[in-house]
């Protein structure tokens, strides 16, 4: 497995829509194996295809260690993943984004999601998400769609968390080149 480069913020890239997935084959299983190699190395608990560079609508999680840290780890990948159901309830959560290096803000999203997908065998699953999943699903989801958290907050703070990813990520290409 492999740890792939990640896209911060600003980039173009993160703000496109991906394309669905035709079948889940070795190639993409071997690309899921890869993204969750890349979200453990940079301690995520999410991360979508387009933060990596591909525009596939793929999507990895693993929540399981968020609360408890010696936790038996519980990836999750997830092809095609389709919203189709939201509570009506609504939850909030502080949100980060590897794409969005320690940068935070509380989100308001619906509390419970109910998420049909294909898993890494191709089968298609359905799944009742609550708490930090949900949370976390819709996060994930919002990337294949072009949409980061920060899309859900003011503009003012929008703007304050951009300006800091972007001087952050011409800190790393500088330690880079
Ligand atoms: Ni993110």
């Amino acid at each position: 497995m492999t740890v792939l480069p990640l896209v911060i913020a600003p980039d173009p890239i993160l703000k496109k829509k991906s394309k669905a997935v035709d079948v889940v084959d070795d190639v993409v299983r071997a690309f899921m194996d890869d993204m969750l190699e890349t979200m453990y190395d940079s301690e995520g608990i999410g991360l979508a295809a387009n933060q990596v560079g591909d525009l596939r609508r793929i999507l990895v999680m693993d929540v399981a260690q968020r609360e408890d840290d010696s936790a038996a780890k519980e990836p999750i990948a997830m092809a095609n993943p389709a919203i189709t159901w939201s509570s009506e309830e609504l939850n909030v959560y502080q949100e980060g984004c590897l794409s969005i290096p320690d940068q935070y803000a509380d989100v308001e999203r619906p509390a419970e999601v109910k998420v049909t997908y294909l898993d890494r065998d191709g089968k298609e699953q359905h799944v009742h998400a609550t708490g930090i999943l949900a949370t976390c699903v819709q996060h994930e989801i919002d990337h294949l769609n072009g949409v980061l958290f920060t899309d859900h907050i003011s503009a003012l703070k929008r703007s304050i968390i951009m300006k800091k990813s972007s001087k952050i990520k011409k800190a790393r290409a500088a330690d880079d080149s």
